[in-house]
C-alpha cells in the first residue's frame, strides 16, 4: 500500500490571518464540518490565547467535530498552553501545536533570547503540553532561516520531550525548492531520534513558491503538509491544499503517495471558503479558479473535442468542478434540479430545493444558459443567507452620466414595509444611502468586489463586501444578473450577519 501524506488544514488559523478574512465562530464551524466531509486529516482551528473569541471557535469545532484531529496553536508558555489545552480537550482526536522561533533574527530582535534559553523553552513547552494531550505537534518558527546545527538539537531536544510532529515552517517564504527539500533530508539524516516523529513543513507563499516548496519537501522525507483552501494566510498566503492534493494526485508516477482528501469536495469547500471570509478566488487560480478548466484557443478546443487528455491533466469532476456546460434549461423541473445539485455536492431539503428553484427559474428566464457555476452560485446565494432581518422587497434607479444617481429601496422589517429614496455617487451608492437611511446603521464599508460568475452579457454578477460597525466587520455576498441588485443583497447579507450577531 502507499504511504500517506496527512493533510494538516489551517484555513482557519493562518488562513484567518489573510488580511481582511477575519470569520465568526458560526463561520468558522460551518468552514469546520466541510473541511471534515474533505477528509483533511488535522484541522488547526485557532490561536485560543489571542482573544475570546478564538477560544470559543476552537472549543466549539472540539465538541462538535468528530471525524477529524482538531488541533490549537500555543506559544512554549503556560498560558497558552493551558488555553489551547482548554479549548481543544474536548475534541476526539486532539492535538496541541506548541511554536517557539530558532532563528538568529528572531531570537536577537524578537524574542531577545539566547540559543540555550529557546532550547530549554522548547522542550519545557512540549513537555508541559504532553502531560495534557499525547499528540503533540512543535514548530520551530523561522526554521528556514535557522542555524541547521541548532535546528538539529532543537529538534532532538523536542522530540524527546514527546513531540509527535515536528513541523518545519518557512514561515517568511524565502526558501526554494532544492533547497527546501535538502533541508528536510538533512533532518532526517542528522536528527538522532527523527524516526520517532513525523516530519511535517508549512510553507508560505512570499516568492510565490509555497506549494513548490511543500512538495519538494514530500520528496525529501515530509510526511505532513499544513496549507489551506484557496491557498489564504499572513500576507502572500501558505500553500494551497487544493494544489497539494491535486499534485500528488496527478503525479503519481513521481509522488508515491495518497491523500485521504476527498477530491470531489474541493471545488464546494473552496467556494465555501471564499464566500465566508469575502476572498474572491482570481479566474485563472489552479484546481479552482473559474478557468481552471476553461479553453478558450480553437486549437485547444478542437484537440480536446478528439481527445480530453490533449489538453487536460485532471478531469474537472475529479475535484467537483463540472464541466461548463449547458445543464438546465427553462423547461427543466426540481427533479432535475436536484440530481445536478447533487452531482455538485449540494443535498438540499426540500424547502431548500423550494428556494432554489424559485431562484433558479427566475435566472432561466432572464438568461439563456444555466451553467453549474450559476447553480452553485444561486444556492449558496439562497441558502448560505443570514436570517433576513432586513429583507429586499425592490429598488428603482435613476442613473446616467448627465444626472446625479438616485434610488428608491424598500425593505421589509419586523412585518413593516419601509421606502427611503436617495441619491449617491452612483447607483450603487445611492441604493446603500437608502438602506442606511431605512435602517439607521451607517456601516463603513471596507470593501467591495464584483466577479462575473460565467462569461457573457447575461453572466452572473456576484458581489462581495466587508464592512464594519463600531468593531464587528462582517462579510457580506449576494447575486443577480443585475449588478445593482447584487451589490444591494450582499450590502443587505453583511447587515444581516452583523445585526444576527447581537
Ligand atoms: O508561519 C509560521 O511559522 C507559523 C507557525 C506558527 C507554524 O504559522
Ligand atoms: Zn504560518
Amino acid at each position: 500500500m502507499k504511504d500517506r501524506i496527512i493533510i494538516f488544514d489551517t484555513t482557519l488559523r493562518d488562513g484567518e490571518q489573510s488580511p481582511g478574512a477575519s470569520l465568526n465562530n458560526k463561520e468558522k464551524l460551518e468552514i469546520a464540518k466541510q473541511l471534515e466531509t474533505l477528509r483533511v486529516d488535522i484541522i488547526e482551528a485557532g490561536f485560543p490565547i489571542s482573544s475570546e473569541g478564538d477560544f470559543d471557535a476552537v472549543k466549539t469545532i472540539s465538541k462538535k467535530v468528530k471525524k477529524v484531529s482538531v488541533c490549537a496553536l500555543a506559544r512554549a508558555v503556560k498560558k497558552d498552553i493551558d488555553a489551547a489545552y482548554n479549548a481543544v480537550k474536548y475534541a476526539k482526536k486532539p492535538r496541541i501545536h506548541v511554536f517557539l522561533a530558532t532563528s538568529k533574527i528572531h531570537m536577537k530582535y524578537k524574542l531577545k533570547k539566547a540559543e540555550g534559553e529557546i532550547l530549554k523553552a522548547a522542550a519545557w513547552g512540549v513537555k508541559y503540553a504532553k502531560r495534557k494531550i499525547k499528540d503533540i505537534e512543535f514548530s520551530p518558527e523561522d526554521a528556514s532561516r535557522t542555524d541547521k546545527k541548532f535546528l538539529y538539537q532543537v529538534l532532538e531536544a523536542v522530540i524527546d520531550a514527546g513531540a509527535t510532529t515536528v513541523n518545519i515552517p518557512d514561515t517568511v517564504g524565502y526558501a526554494t525548492p532544492y533547497e527546501f527539500g535538502s533541508l528536510i533530508k538533512d533532518i532526517k539524516e542528522n536528527v538522532p531520534n527523527i524516526d520517532k516523529a513525523v516530519i511535517s513543513v508549512h510553507c508560505h507563499n512570499d516568492l510565490g513558491l509555497g506549494v513548490s516548496n511543500s512538495l519538494a519537501a514530500v520528496s525529501g522525507g515530509a510526511r505532513q503538509v499544513e496549507c489551506t483552501i484557496n491557498g489564504l494566510g499572513e500576507r502572500a498566503g501558505n500553500a494551497s491544499l487544493e494544489e497539494i492534493v491535486m499534485s500528488i494526485a496527478t503525479r503519481k508516477d513521481i509522488f508515491k503517495f495518497k491523500t485521504n482528501v476527498k477530491k470531489n469536495q474541493i471545488y464546494k469547500t473552496s467556494r465555501l471558503v471564499s464566500k465566508l471570509t469575502g476572498m474572491l478566488v482570481q479566474p485563472n487560480k489552479a484546481i479552482v479558479g473559474a478557468n481552471a478548466f476553461a479553453h478558450e484557443a480553437g486549437i485547444h478546443q478542437d484537440g480536446l473535442l478528439k481527445e480530453r487528455r490533449t489538453y487536460e491533466i485532471m478531469r474537472p469532476e475529479d475535484v467537483g468542478f463540472k464541466e461548463t456546460k449547458l445543464v438546465l434549461g427553462k423547461h427543466s423541473g426540481r427533479h432535475a434540479l436536484r440530481a445536478r445539485l447533487k452531482k455538485l455536492g449540494y443535498t438540499l431539503s426540500d424547502k431548500e430545493i423550494e428556494r432554489a428553484f424559485t431562484r433558479f427559474k427566475k435566472l432561466a428566464d432572464k438568461k439563456k444558459e444555466v451553467f453549474d457555476e450559476d447553480l452553485a452560485t444561486i444556492v449558496e446565494d439562497e441558502i448560505g443567507t443570514a436570517s433576513e432581518i432586513y429583507k429586499l422587497i425592490s429598488f428603482y434607479i435613476l442613473s446616467g452620466n448627465k444626472v446625479t444617481p438616485s434610488a428608491t429601496v424598500t425593505l421589509k422589517h419586523e412585518g413593516k414595509t419601509l421606502v427611503a429614496n436617495s441619491t449617491g455617487d452612483g447607483p450603487v451608492d445611492a441604493c446603500y444611502k437608502a438602506v442606511e437611511k431605512i435602517t439607521g446603521e451607517k456601516p463603513r464599508l471596507l470593501s467591495y468586489n464584483l466577479n462575473a460568475v460565467t462569461a457573457g452579457k447575461d453572466a452572473l454578477g456576484e458581489v462581495a463586501v466587508r464592512m464594519k460597525i463600531g468593531k464587528e466587520e462582517m462579510n457580506g455576498r449576494g447575486a443577480s444578473t443585475d449588478v445593482v441588485e447584487a451589490s444591494l443583497k450582499a450590502y443587505l447579507d453583511a447587515l444581516n450577519r452583523l445585526k444576527s450577531l447581537n
